[in-house]
């Protein structure tokens, strides 16, 4: 699948760009499967909550989970990264977050491009988001909420929370957050399990904690440019990949063919 003239002219405006359902029920089926197995698993991958069991977010799960291994290489989801970063990419991160039914928690203001200049070295924000719904996403079980055309400022000034909750975070400051909403406003797509947004790295964005009984899965796959690899080698290499080999897309079938 690439990215039509339009879909390309409204991510440089808003900085991201949603489409429902681009995943079916039965892929997604395949990818909910596993997950349940990779909470329950006791590495340090898996991060928990402040609770120190309710499961937060699962790094690097294409290393452990077959089904989110070929996510990880998915051409739905990569073709269209290829498109708007102009050539090959790498996967910088990986992560299945978990947001909870209840006891999931907030993700403060901020931009992904943020930590990833301040802690790995990324030279340029030439590197994105693509987070694909595995569950529906409501506004009652903590969205995702967008500051749009917040991506174009570059790095806002940002402070680095290590109390509010179970994972590190450089976050941006009430002032900036008011400043950029007002001007800006802010948007929280909602869609169904299926759904993916891709979204630019200096995008601000967060979520509210999930006090619904109904759990937001997303899984997200930060991609950079070859060219763009990070330099400085400081976070664990789970939470920050340092093979920057360009991903070799799979079949569009793979999560449902079999090997
Ligand atoms: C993130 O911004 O990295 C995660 C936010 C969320 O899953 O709500
Ligand atoms: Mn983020």
């Amino acid at each position: 699948m690439i990215l039509n003239s339009s879909q390309l002219a409204q991510f440089e405006r808003d900085g991201w760009l949603f489409q429902e359902n681009l995943f079916s029920p039965e892929e997604v089926a395949v990818l909910m499967a596993d997950v349940p197995r990779i909470y329950a698993l006791k590495r340090e991958e898996v991060v928990r909550e402040k609770d120190g069991e309710t499961p937060r977010t699962a790094f690097a799960a294409q290393y452990y989970s077959e089904p989110f291994r070929r996510l990880s290489r998915h051409p739905r989801l990569i073709e269209p990264v290829r498109q708007i970063l102009g050539g090959d990419v790498y996967l910088h991160q990986f992560k299945v977050n978990a947001k909870a039914a209840f006891d999931g928690d907030v993700w403060q203001w901020h931009q992904d491009y943020g930590t990833w200049q301040r802690d790995d070295g990324m030279p340029d924000s030439r590197a994105l988001n693509i987070a694909l719904f595995l569950e529906d996403v409501t506004a009652c079980n903590g969205p995702l909420m967008l500051i749009p055309d917040s991506h174009r400022g570059g790095v806002f000034d940002a402070g680095h929370d290590r109390a509010t909750t179970s994972y590190p975070l450089w976050t941006l400051d009430q002032e900036t957050v008011s400043r950029l909403a007002q001007e800006k406003g802010m948007v929280a797509p909602l869609g169904k399990a299926g759904s993916v947004l891709m979204f630019h790295g200096n995008l601000v964005h967060g979520s509210p904690g999930n006090m619904s009984p109904f759990s937001r899965t997303i899984v997200y796959i930060s991609a950079c440019h070859v060219d763009n690899h990070i330099r400085k080698f400081e976070r664990p290499e789970w939470i920050a990949h340092r093979d920057f080999t360009a991903i070799e897309c799979l079949p569009d079938d793979c999560l449902i063919a079999s090997v």
